[in-house]
């Protein structure tokens, strides 16, 4: 098995050539099911039009098509291995899909453990939908915005302990413990139109994912690749990585964004709790990296 290859390709024709127990940990993000036209995008960049909200797959098909895909993610992972899913509720004319919920059911029913779920929190981005009550603020006219989706990370068999390396070796211990540690994390997105690609997730989380679940020389799949986050960061931390992508035009942008400069930011939000009897909880802004005290 050849690695540190990025394909252009249907994931699932790809990895039915692949070796079974090849993998230590899977990261990605699915497809929307309506909410982006690829192939739309994938042709005419992030100014084209008509690429948002023009799919029509039913959500019992689109969650028949992504257990199979992760079916066969689990096949090619490792006993022990990990497979770690970002994925959001979606809204259809105002109420919600309820895609990781289902997506969890169908993955437990296939074999996976759900070794962990963390909450994405977006704070600076999401979906606006409270507009409308600030208008009308009686009851039932509220609609949260949504500033989160999930990281479900599933577990093919029993946990495989190992001691070999140390987990992140440049980080703020206050990151660490403050933050990383908890089951919610708060990522700012990608801003709009910084990437060539119409909702790639931020490397902050590839980033903690591979520290967390993985060790250098670790085979990394990302079967829905996209701009190639999961890639740049697997390589940038030393391990193997095999990338996916149906849209040659992707597949192509994430092979030219292997050798750039990690984008994993500066400064870390957190949220800090004084003990002085009375204080609320606020927002602080820390170094990510390690500093020498
Ligand atoms: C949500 S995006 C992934 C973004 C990626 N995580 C990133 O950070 O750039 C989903 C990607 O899956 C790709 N895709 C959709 N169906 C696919 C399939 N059957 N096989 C391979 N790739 C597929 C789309 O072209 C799109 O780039």
């Amino acid at each position: 098995m050849e690695f540190d290859r990025i394909e252009c390709g249907d994931n699932i024709d790809v990895l039915s050539k692949i070796d079974s127990d090849t993998f230590d940990i899977t990261i990605t993000s699915p497809p929307y099911r309506n909410a982006i036209d690829y192939s739309m995008h994938a042709k005419h960049g992030n100014k084209g039009e008509n690429y948002r909200g023009k799919l029509s797959i039913s959500v019992s098909d689109y969650i028949d098509n992504m257990a199979k895909i992760f079916k066969e993610v689990h096949r090619v992972t490792k006993s022990g291995g990990y497979c770690c899913i970002v994925i959001g509720n979606e809204i259809n004319k105002g109420t919600l899909e309820p895609l990781p919920a289902l997506l969890v059911s169908r993955l437990y029913e296939q074999g996976w453990a759900l070794h962990e779920e963390i909450v994405w929190h977006k704070v600076t981005g999401g979906a606006n939908r409270a507009g409308s009550f600030v208008q009308r603020p009686y009851p039932s006219y509220f609609r949260a915005n949504i500033m989160h989706e999930v990281i479900l990370v599933m577990r093919k068999g029993e946990n495989r302990l190992q001691k070999i390396e140390y987990a992140f070796s440049n980080i703020n211990q206050d990151v660490m413990w403050k933050e990383i540690a908890n089951s919610v994390w708060h990522i700012a997105p990608v801003p709009p139109g910084f990437l060539d690609h119409p909702c790639p997730y931020p490397e902050e989380i590839p980033y903690r994912l591979l520290n967390l679940y993985s060790n250098e020389g670790s085979t990394v799949l990302d079967p829905f690749n996209g701009a190639g986050q999961t890639t740049k960061v697997a390589r940038y931390l030393g391990r193997k990585f095999y990338g996916i992508d149906i849209q040659k035009t992707y597949a192509e942008y994430a092979k030219t964004r292997l050798n750039e400069e990690p984008h994993i930011r500066d400064e870390s939000i957190m949220l800090e709790f004084e003990r002085i009897e009375g204080s609320i909880p606020k927002w602080k802004k820390i170094p990510t990296k390690k500093i020498n005290r």
